[in-house]
């Protein structure tokens, strides 16, 4: 059987950079797996790929049993919202609109805007009494709490996370860390979390390790 997940001899060529060379694994629905790497390594492109913000330049990439590669560009545009949410390393939220507008606002994007989903998912990160909060009234880990909201108010079957604790201090980055492995473990979300943290990658039985786009490990 398919995993959910299948990556086969990917790689990604930007005009005479090789940022990815034949990368290979598998992930199963509801599991969660680390992406290290040196800058440049090829984390992001990979993270790309995986959220079909991106195509490879060659080889398969199969996501719930769909093959990308058949995918026409508003297709592939279409099965990236139903399929995958972000949280990038910048939180990237709409300054002028509330945590719970921010929230609201990926909704009516995927399908319509639903406001007491969007106060339960901002409820499920603790921040129950935040939600009519700015990003600048908020610390930076309750604006990456609001980030994560984000990314699974539409339920998605993955949540792809980009260094989401790189500009929070440590204490901050484990409490962030541990919100997105609760949500993993209890919503079946498939994660796939790029980190510099060994610690963090140790708590996974699988991690990807990139060097100079290339893995350095059997993903095993
Ligand atoms: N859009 C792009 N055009 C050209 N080169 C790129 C582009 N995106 C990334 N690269 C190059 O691909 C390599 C991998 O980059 P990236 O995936 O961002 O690495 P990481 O996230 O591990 O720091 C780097 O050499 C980078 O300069
Ligand atoms: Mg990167």
């Amino acid at each position: 059987m398919l995993s959910f997940l299948e990556v086969e001899n990917v790689s990604k060529i930007y005009c005479d950079v090789r940022a990815l060379d034949g990368i290979s694994f598998t992930a199963e629905k509801g599991e969660w797996i680390a992406i290290m790497g040196p800058s440049g390594s090829g984390k992001t492109t990979l993270l790309n790929l995986l959220g079909c913000l991106d195509q490879a330049t060659s080889g398969v990439l199969r996501i719930g049993s769909t093959d990308t590669r058949t995918l026409s560009r508003s297709a592939l545009a279409r099965f990236r919202s139903e399929t995958a949410g972000f949280v990038f390393q910048q939180f990237h939220l709409i300054p002028h609109l509330t945590a719970l507008e921010n929230v609201m606002l990926a909704q009516f994007f995927h399908s319509m805007s639903d406001e007491p989903e969007a106060r339960r998912a901002l409820d499920r990160v603790g921040l129950k009494g935040r939600a009519d909060h700015l990003p600048s009234q908020l610390s930076g880990g309750e604006q990456q709490r609001v980030a994560i909201a984000r990314a699974l108010v539409n339920d998605p079957k993955m949540i792809l996370a980009d260094e989401p604790t790189g500009n929070l201090d440590s204490e901050t980055s484990a409490a962030v860390i541990e919100i997105m492995l609760e949500l993993n473990a209890e919503s079946g979300t498939t994660l796939v979390l790029v980190t510099h943290d060994p610690e963090v990658a140790q708590l996974t039985k699988k991690t990807i390790r990139l060097r100079n786009g290339a893995m350095i490990n059997d993903g095993a």
